[in-house]
C-alpha cells in the first residue's frame, strides 16, 4: 500500500517519457509503466492500463507528442500529414470518451497554429500536452468545490453512492465524481462512500475502493445489483458519477450500469449528479442516441481471471457504456458550476467552448 494521503497521478511526464500507473494491476500491485512510443501509448489506452475519460485525454495528448517526436522529416507539410496519421491511430483506441478526441484536436490545433520549424512544433506540442495535464488537475479541484455546493444540505454527513471509477486514476489527479467526494470528506460532509463494484471490469471494487483506502475515506463496496436495495433502505443520500460524453441536451454516457442507477435514484427521490469537465460535453451531438458506445471483448463477461463462468455455447453482449437520459439527472457539475442538463448549451457553449 502507498502511504496514506499520497497523491495519485496516473499519467506523469518524467524526463523524456510518460509514466502510467498500470490500472489493470491495482489494487494488488502498484506498478508504473514507462511509455516512450506513440504505439505503446495507443495500446495502453486500448488495454486500459490508463482509463477514465480525462486520463485518456491526457494520455492521448502525450501520445501525440511521442508520435510527433518519431516523425523524421523537417518539412512542415510532410510533418503535419504524418501527425494526422498519429492522430488517426490514437483516435482508433476507444470510441466513447470524447476527451480523447478533444485532446487530440487541441494537439493538432497547436501543430497547425505554431509558426516555425518542425523542431519548434514538437516543442510546442509537448508544452500543450503538459498544459492539458496540469489544467485537468485544476479543473477536477474546481469540480470538487462546485459539487460540494450542490450536495443535499441534510443530513450533516452524507452517504454518497458512486459507480465505476471517476477518481484521481481516471483524470490527471483528484477526480470528478470522486473529486466531489474528496471535497465533501475534506469539509466534514461525508460519512461514507458506497462503491458499486462495476461489472464486468470491476473499476469500483478495484480502483475506487483503492483510492478511498489511500485517503482513509470510509468505503463500502457493493455489487451493482445491491444499489437499489441500499437506496430503498435509506442508505444513500446522493449519487455522484462521472461521464464519458455528454450530449448537448445533457444525455450522459457513462460506465454501463449508470442508467439503471439513475432510474432507481429517481424512484427513491435521491439526487443524481454527473460530475465532468466541460471538455466531456460534445455540443456537436444533440442527443445521447448519437454517442458511439464501445463494445468490448466477451472475455470480460465470461471469465474472472482464469475462471470460466459460463457454458461455452452462449452468446455475449458487452457494451462498456450506457446513456442516462437528461431528465434523470439532477445537475451536471462542471468546473464552471452546476447546471440543470437543459441549461448546458445556454450556460456553457458560447462562454467556454472554443
Ligand atoms: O471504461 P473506463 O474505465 O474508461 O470507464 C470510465 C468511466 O466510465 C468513468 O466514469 C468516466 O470515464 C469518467 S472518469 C472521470
Amino acid at each position: 500500500m502507498m502511504s496514506p494521503q499520497a497523491q495519485v497521478y496516473p499519467v506523469i511526464w518524467y524526463e523524456d517519457s510518460v509514466l502510467l500507473i498500470d490500472q489493470t494491476r491495482l489494487p494488488n500491485e502498484y506498478t508504473l509503466v514507462e511509455i516512450s512510443r506513440c504505439e505503446d501509448m495507443a495500446e495502453a489506452i486500448k488495454t486500459m492500463i490508463v482509463r477514465g475519460a480525462p486520463a485518456i485525454g491526457v494520455a492521448a495528448a502525450y501520445g501525440m507528442y511521442l508520435g510527433a517526436r518519431e516523425i523524421q522529416t523537417q518539412d512542415r507539410e510532410q510533418f503535419l500529414t504524418q501527425l494526422e496519421e498519429v492522430a488517426r491511430r490514437l483516435r482508433s483506441t476507444r470510441p466513447t470518451a470524447v476527451n480523447l478526441f478533444w485532446a487530440i484536436a487541441q494537439m493538432l490545433r497547436t501543430a497547425y497554429e505554431t509558426i516555425g520549424s518542425v523542431e519548434q512544433l514538437k516543442t510546442a506540442l509537448l508544452k500543450t500536452a503538459q498544459n492539458i495535464n496540469a489544467e485537468d488537475l485544476q479543473t477536477c479541484r474546481a469540480i470538487g468545490d462546485r459539487g460540494l455546493e450542490v450536495l443535499p444540505a441534510t443530513p450533516d454527513k452524507l452517504n454518497i453512492l458512486t459507480h465505476c471509477n471517476a477518481g484521481a486514476l481516471a483524470t490527471a489527479g483528484y477526480g470528478t465524481a470522486l473529486g466531489v467526494v474528496r471535497s465533501a470528506w475534506a469539509n466534514g460532509r461525508l460519512a461514507r462512500v458506497y462503491a458499486d463494484e462495476t461489472r464486468p471490469r470491476l473499476q469500483g471494487a478495484k480502483l475506487t475502493a483503492w483510492e478511498c483506502v489511500q485517503e482513509g475515506i470510509p468505503v463500502t463496496v457493493i455489487t451493482d445489483s445491491m444499489a437499489a436495495h441500499c437506496m430503498q433502505r435509506g442508505l444513500v443520500n446522493a449519487v455522484v458519477v462521472g461521464a464519458d460524453r455528454i450530449a448537448a441536451n445533457g444525455d450522459t454516457a457513462n460506465k454501463i450500469g449508470t442508467y439503471s442507477l439513475a432510474l432507481v435514484a429517481k424512484a427513491h427521490n435521491i439526487p443524481f449528479f454527473v460530475a465532468a469537465p466541460v471538455s466531456t460535453i460534445d455540443f456537436e451531438l444533440s442527443t445521447g442516441s448519437e454517442i458511439p458506445i464501445e463494445e468490448r471483448d466477451p472475455s470480460e463477461i465470461y471469465a474472472i481471471g482464469d475462471t470460466i463462468l459460463t457454458p461455452a455455447e452462449v452468446e455475449f453482449y458487452n457494451p462498456a457504456f450506457d446513456v442516462t437520459p437528461a431528465p434523470l439527472i439532477t445537475a451536471i457539475v462542471t468546473e464552471h458550476g452546476a447546471f440543470a442538463p437543459s441549461l448546458l448549451q445556454a450556460q456553457l457553449q458560447d462562454r467556454y467552448v472554443a
